[in-house]
């Protein structure tokens, strides 16, 4: 368990903020770890009818901690956290409602293809990286994106790692709603409550008819892992993530 992850009960809405704002975010094995078991309880307990995930200000998620990268890169143990929380994410029973503020960098961006609204601040800019480190599309993104923004718009997100402003992101589809700052917490617990006031029983029936069934979801979730793993022990990946490693010092 980690404090880089705060956990807590609004009535029916549970909040799960990531809260690293020294590294912006940047996910860590405790991390993921400590948001599947949360979304477990979340959806095994009555009293919660609702999922919320929360950055920091300027910080959804820079993704990945790029240091846990570079150990698997280098031949070391990756652990199930990452896949552990992406089963959770992929098999979620109760709506999920994402705030983003700032940077939303690989599952910064693409955790937001399985919730069911998204709201954004005008600053926020969605960007998976995944090819120009030498990687693969993550979390089910290579399925979803597609379906979301279209062929070529998926290309552009995850193919080109070309940066999505929150108000392409809106007009793509990919996000519910662009607000002000000041107003996304209050916009987001808003819908929370919305979502937590409805019968849960006919809104589970409606969810689980939009989203179809989750078999080739995590099908290809399994699938993108297995090249990914592969990736992160390639010449590119590792000269990519050197680079970054490396930039620090050099700047
Ligand atoms: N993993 C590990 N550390 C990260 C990180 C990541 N994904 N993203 C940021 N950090 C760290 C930086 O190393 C820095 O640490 P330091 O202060 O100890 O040197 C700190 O967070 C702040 O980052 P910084 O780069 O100074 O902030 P910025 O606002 O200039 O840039 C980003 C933010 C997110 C654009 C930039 O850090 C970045 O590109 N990070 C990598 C994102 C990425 O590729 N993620 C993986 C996608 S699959």
């Amino acid at each position: 368990m980690t404090d880089h992850i705060l956990v807590e009960r609004q009535g029916a809405i549970q909040i799960i903020r990531m809260n690293r704002p020294d590294k912006k975010n940047a996910l860590t094995r405790g991390m993921y770890a400590t948001m599947s078991a949360a979304l477990a309880e979340g959806d095994a307990d009555p009293a919660v009818r609702v999922h919320v995930f929360l950055g920091v200000p300027g910080a959804f998620s820079s993704g990945n901690d790029l240091a846990d990268f570079m150990v698997i890169a280098t031949g070391g143990e990756g652990g199930t956290e990452v896949w552990d929380f992406l089963m959770a994410l992929a098999k979620v029973e109760k709506p999920i409602v994402s705030g983003v503020d700032g940077i939303a960098v690989g599952i910064g961006t693409t955790i937001n293809l399985h919730c069911d609204l998204t709201f954004a601040t005008r600053r926020t800019v969605f960007r998976t990286p995944f090819v120009d480190l030498g990687l693969v599309p993550e979390a089910g993104s290579s399925l979803l994106a597609p379906r979301i923004l279209g062929q070529q718009g998926a290309f552009a997100l995850l193919g080109l790692g070309e940066g999505f402003s929150a108000e392409r992101a809106k007009a793509a589809g990919l996000i519910y709603e662009v607000v002000e700052e000041g107003a996304l917490e209050a916009a987001v617990l808003e819908a929370a409550s919305q979502i937590a006031a409805k019968p849960p029983q006919a809104l589970k029936i409606a969810r689980d008819l939009m989203r179809g069934s989750r078999e080739d979801l995590v099908a290809r979730i399994g699938v993108e892992s297995e090249h990914f793993r592969e990736r992160l022990k390639s010449d590119e990946a590792r000269a990519a993530l050197t680079a970054f490693m490396m930039r620090k010092k050099a700047g």
